[in-house]
């Protein structure tokens, strides 16, 4: 097989037109599309191949979306989908009934979390949350109502990484299909179906993009049998890919391995500096030697990704002032993208949890969450620099 920056720049290029082969992947931006007898309208809705009919069901442009993540993530299919939380729910939904039962990472994306949450309270699924660090941990929980046992390769803020190859194959064993969702390690640092996953998501809005210009995501499967199970129940939900946020995706993953070099790279070094810096306390990534997943972080990812959070000695007060402080980095909710990007959780995305709950949670009061980016990384160390006197 080739490598994956090969793969990423020679795209699947299933869309032509007229004949000729253009470099880009058209953008076939139609909501629908006309047949010549009712019959073969009828034939071409029996499934999820075939021609294409409405784009809610199925698009060129989508496809090729499709066909280039499952190929980068070693996957036999995929389905795009709107945001991150489209594949996600889309997922859970087609999956889960009323008296199953779902065993999950305790540092889950908030938006994840809300999701079963919502699924235990209003549709009766049980969710058991496990740390991920064991494989006793899982077999004390699974029994005959557990479905679907649901991972992060890289959970966030806090950078740990769970024992991927330990519980993915305990659920293996157990017939319990296991998840995991790929968006902060992306394809390039980490193919978790290569470690027994059957599903992996994305929301593809993170590093695949990359551009912090489009939502989207993804689920891609091992096995396309799954696909076709899902399938009939993401068309119900409508989180279907616009034909444009998936060519602006397309355009983005052309760079993702480059991109995901210079992420890694300059997490490294800001994470060396700030761990030697007298305002920090702690530092967090997952490829820092000492942290408590480094040698899970060294078997499971090929980098330590761009995702950082360090945890500031002066409390609350130091995480705030020092995220209004920075001026070359933003202060903005998303990670993955090109620029770099500070956040405060305990005032934001974590606001609601009390001092014990964010304990808990591995957060902080004064932890700072930075989504690396691509810039000088001198240009960047002045900036915290200046942000950590500051605060
Ligand atoms: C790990 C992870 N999964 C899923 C999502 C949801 O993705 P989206 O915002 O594209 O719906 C996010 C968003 O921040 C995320 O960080």
């Amino acid at each position: 097989m080739k490598d994956i920056r090969t793969r990423a720049v020679h795209v699947i290029n299933e869309p032509q037109a007229e004949g000729s082969r253009p470099l880009s992947v058209p953008l076939v931006q139609s909501s629908a599309f006309a047949f010549d007898s009712a019959a073969e309208l009828a034939r071409a809705m029996a499934g999820p191949d075939g021609p294409y009919v409405y784009s809610r069901r199925g698009n060129p442009t989508v496809r090729a979306l499709e066909h280039t993540l499952a190929d980068l993530e070693g996957g036999q299919s995929a389905i795009a989908f709107a945001s991150g939380m489209g594949a996600i729910s889309g997922v859970l939904l087609a999956l889960l009934r009323p008296g199953d039962q779902v065993i999950a990472q305790r540092c889950l994306y908030g938006g994840t979390y809300a999701a079963l949450a919502d699924l235990a309270d209003r549709y009766s699924v049980e969710v058991r949350y496990i740390s991920g660090d064991e494989v006793a941990e899982f077999e004390s929980y699974v029994g005959p109502r557990t479905r679907l046992l649901l991972l992060e390769t890289v959970a966030n803020p806090t950078g740990r990484v769970p024992d991927l190859p330990g519980l993915l194959a305990a659920a293996r064993r157990h017939g319990v299909i296991g998840a995991v969702d790929n968006s902060l390690a992306s394809p390039v640092l980490c193919r978790p179906l290569e470690l027994g996953a059957d599903i992996v998501l994305h929301s593809t809005t993170k590093y695949l993009a990359g551009h912090s210009d489009v939502l989207g995501g993804a689920a891609v499967f091992a096995d396309d049998a799954l696909r076709r199970r899902i399938w009939p129940r993401t068309v119900e939900l409508g989180a279907a890919a616009d034909p444009f946020a998936a060519w602006l995706t397309l355009r983005g993953i052309a760079t993702l391995p480059l991109r995901m070099r210079e992420h890694c790279a300059n997490a490294a070094l800001l994470a060396t500096r700030l761990e030697a810096h007298p305002a920090v306390t702690a530092v967090h990534w997952p490829w820092l030697p000492g942290g408590p997943s480094y040698a899970m972080a060294r078997k499971v990812l090929s980098g330590g990704g761009g995702l950082l959070s360090f945890e500031l000695a002066g409390g609350r007060e130091a995480g705030q002032g020092f995220v209004e402080g920075v001026r070359l980095a933003r202060l903005a909710l998303s990670l993955g993208g090109v620029e770099t990007l500070v956040t405060h959780p305990a005032s934001t995305s974590h606001r609601e949890l009390d001092e014990r709950a964010l304990e808990l949670a591995g957060i902080g009061p004064g932890l700072v969450r930075m989504s690396v980016g691509i810039e000088s990384p001198d240009d960047l160390w002045r900036d915290l620099e200046q942000a950590l006197t500051g605060a």
